[in-house]
């Protein structure tokens, strides 16, 4: 088989000779961030004009996630984590004794304990159990009932990468009370996410969306929007007026979306970066991108399953992404192991995680895979 990157490793920072299967872990370094930061550097030193240059940047990249995410720009807020997002949730809805929120028992930490202070109040955390390491839609929608205020999943699971089935969630939702809150960072920048399928999509920029720490772009609807309580304020959430002055009132409003979610400045460099980056993912296109991820992703398990190695990850395409896993007892050594010979990919908790991108080829599928044969 062959497969061709869609964008060349040279695009990037220090992928020479090194086989760079891990941007589930941490994406390479974008060259042409070096530009980014330049313009940053310049626009920094510029005083008024240049920070209205700078947010002037950061609207059109929340207009370029619109466009990705297919939903309003204005519904898009820049928070300093994926695992901010989600708490934003927990923190700003009102719980009752008795509520309860539904979640896998394969999910991220960020996604499966936002919930963790809400115990105390009487509010149960309903871990739905994977078959054979797959979850199922279908399983998830049943334990939801009247009481469950969220369903939180990951898109794109970390651990196997299994690309659940948005849409059948938020269909099997329709009508009901219970809000679907989405963490895409494994879907975001390689396959197709879909926001307004969800109440709250956030996602980390440092992974598929190839920017790096300190920003996640987070999608709200409206009703999620009325439903939750602010738990942040300061002067960029709040309508503080210039009419206002010096002079405080004890009232003042808070702000609507986006600015309601970002009671300060967000990273304003990451921003510029991830705008950056955005122009290159949508330029070649989400489709091209998924269907070329989903290629590797179908090489890289046939390598595995010749090998006799366990895959824990989907066998349908539907359910594929960019990360194909193997069950490892020593995950990190075997990392480890293929590090020495310039072959990166991510091993933890018992598993191994090959992630393939824009910049991976069939090429390095084989490296890859020659490399592992002589563990
Ligand atoms: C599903 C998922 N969400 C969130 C994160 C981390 O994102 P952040 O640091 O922005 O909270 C990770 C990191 O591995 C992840 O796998």
């Amino acid at each position: 088989m062959n497969i061709e990157a869609l964008l060349s490793p040279k695009a990037f920072v220090g992928l020479d000779g090194v086989t760079h299967l891990c941007t589930g872990g941490e994406s390479p370094w974008l060259k042409v961030h070096e530009e980014v930061y330049a313009e940053f550097a310049r626009l920094k030193s510029g005083g008024d004009e240049g920070r209205r240059l700078i947010y002037a940047r950061g609207e059109a990249c929340r207009e370029k996630l619109g466009r990705l995410w297919g939903v309003p720009a204005k519904r898009v807020a820049f928070v300093p984590s994926a695992a901010e997002g989600m708490s934003w949730l927990a923190r700003g809805l009102e719980w009752a004794p008795g509520d309860n929120v539904v979640t896998t028992n394969l999910e991220f930490p960020s996604v499966a304990y936002a919930w963790r202070n809400l115990r105390e109040l009487g509010v149960e955390v309903r871990m739905v159990e994977h078959r054979d390491w797959e979850i199922d839609e279908e399983d998830l929608l049943e334990a939801v009932d009247e009481r469950t205020r969220v369903l939180a999943v990951s898109q794109v699971s970390f651990y196997t990468g299994q690309n659940l089935d948005i849409e059948q969630l938020s269909v099997g939702l329709k009508g009901k009370d219970t809000l679907l809150a989405v963490d895409a960072t494994h879907a975001s920048g390689v396959v197709q996410v879909t926001a307004g399928l969800a109440d709250l999509c956030v996602s980390s920029s440092y992974k598929w969306m190839l920017a790096t720490h300190g920003v996640a772009p987070c999608y709200l609807s409206e009703r999620a929007e009325e439903r939750t309580e602010e738990s942040a304020f300061g002067w960029h959430n709040l309508a503080v007026w210039p009419a206002q002055r010096a002079e405080r009132h004890p009232e003042v409003d808070v702000k609507a979306m986006p600015e309601k979610l970002e009671p300060g400045n967000p990273a304003m460099v990451v921003v510029m970066f991830l705008d950056r980056a955005l122009e290159i993912l949508l330029g070649l296109g989400m489709e091209r991108i998924e269907v070329h991820a989903k290629n590797l992703s179908e090489f890289i398990d046939a390598g595995l399953q010749k090998a006799r190695r366990t895959v824990i990850s989907p066998s349908r395409r539907a359910g594929r992404s960019g990360n194909t896993c193997f069950l490892a007892e020593d995950a990190k050594g075997v990392q480890q192991q293929l590090a020495k010979d310039q072959v990166l990919v991510w091993g933890e908790y018992g598993r191994v995680r090959i992630s393939g991108h824009l910049y991976n080829s069939s090429e390095d599928v084989e490296r890859f895979l020659d490399a592992l044969a002589q563990i």
